[in-house]
């Protein structure tokens, strides 16, 4: 079975998770079980042009991000096509042409690690597919999900929507290999949940993530932390389940601070936080007081804020966000996004 040349495209999700994955083992093995909302606008598009070389000794490919050379993506690329070879033993036969973009603004702080890595993980199972057309959907996802995780461990919770579980836990099927959709009916309280992401600062990450992980080795708060998030994990699946709010915003918003401490009391210490970042905090709980309205933020590992909240109080939300929250952003820059259903071939 050979395949000479073709082209395939793909766009993938970004993904906030509920509860944070922070701290890993060797090869890309979390510490504790995450779960996550898959966005739906926040997106990477990749396509991949692929031709047969006469030569199979390395890695062959040209990177283009937005329509330009982009060289300073390629030993990330480089690095995770080594990290996959294993998995997908034709990479070193053909020539690739990555081309990728963002739906967001390049440099927003928004992460694009979780979709870019899932989207050019599902470029290269639809050739391992052409390669194996008897392959099941189901297998095609679940190996999708299992190599964006080499790339980024959160990209494996962006194949797929609109609740994602990644790590061995209580939750019925779930794996430390890749991500799977909560297997269990959600209640209609989630149905569409918005995510306005406020972009407090839009600078380069201060702290990689991978730097970040490593901090949770000899952290003096590792181990309670990881059991932590088994017992919010477990809570978080009755709240999906129950649609209750109350308990959905106390697990979400702990889950944020807990994340940002763990930062904050690892050696070397950092704060992600910036000043603009509490004082939308303090707001979205003044706010939350006042009228009720199930509203709440959840933070990742940078200044940014998400604000969630269910659909049918978006009206009222909004106005909260453009009248009282803008004036903290960046440039008053923000980003409406929703759950979304996960990666769609183009
Ligand atoms: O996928 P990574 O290695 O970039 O880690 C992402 C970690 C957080 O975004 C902070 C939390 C999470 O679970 O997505």
């Amino acid at each position: 079975n050979s395949i000479e040349k073709g082209a395939v495209k793909w766009s993938a999700p970004s993904n906030i998770a509920l509860v944070k994955y922070w701290g890993k083992k060797e090869n890309q093995i979390p510490a504790n079980p995450s779960i996550s909302f898959t966005l739906n606008h926040c997106k990477t598009i990749t396509s991949l042009a692929f031709s047969k070389k006469e030569t199979t000794g390395n890695f062959s490919f040209d990177l283009l991000f937005e329509g330009k050379p982009k060289e300073d993506f390629k030993p990330k690329i480089q690095k995770f096509l080594e990290r996959i070879e294993p998995y997908l033993p034709f990479l070193k036969e053909y020539h690739f042409e990555i081309d990728t973009q963002n739906t967001f603004p390049h440099s927003s702080g928004i992460a694009s690690s979780a979709s870019g890595m899932s989207a050019l993980a599902m470029n290269l199972m639809s050739l391992e597919k052409q390669l194996h057309p008897e392959m099941t959907d189901d297998y095609f996802f679940q190996k999708a999900s299992f190599l964006a995780r080499l790339g980024s461990g959160s990209a494996c919770r962006s194949v797929k929507g609109s609740v994602v579980v990644w790590g061995n836990s209580e939750i019925t099927g779930s794996s430390d290999l890749f991500g799977v959709e909560f297997p269990n009916k959600i209640h209609d309280n989630f149905k569409n949940y918005q995510d306005t992401i406020l972009l407090v600062d839009k600078g380069e990450k201060q702290v990689s993530s991978t730097v970040g992980h490593d901090l949770m080795h000899d952290h003096p708060y590792a181990e309670r932390r990881f059991e932590q998030a088994h017992e919010n994990l477990s809570k978080i699946k009755t709240v999906l389940e129950s649609g209750n709010l109350d308990e959905f915003i106390k697990i979400v918003e702990s889950e944020a601070l807990t994340l940002h401490a763990m930062m904050m009391t690892s050696m070397p210490y950092f704060i992600l936080m910036k000043p603009n970042t509490l004082e939308i905090i303090n707001k979205i709980w003044k706010f939350r007081t006042e009228t009720q309205i199930p509203v709440c933020f959840t933070l990742d590992a940078g200044a940014n804020v998400h604000v969630l909240y269910p659909e049918n109080v978006s009206d009222k939300v909004l106005d909260f966000i453009k009248n009282e929250l803008v004036g903290y952003c960046q440039n008053s820059q923000y980003i409406c996004d929703e759950i979304g259903f996960g990666a769609t071939k183009l």
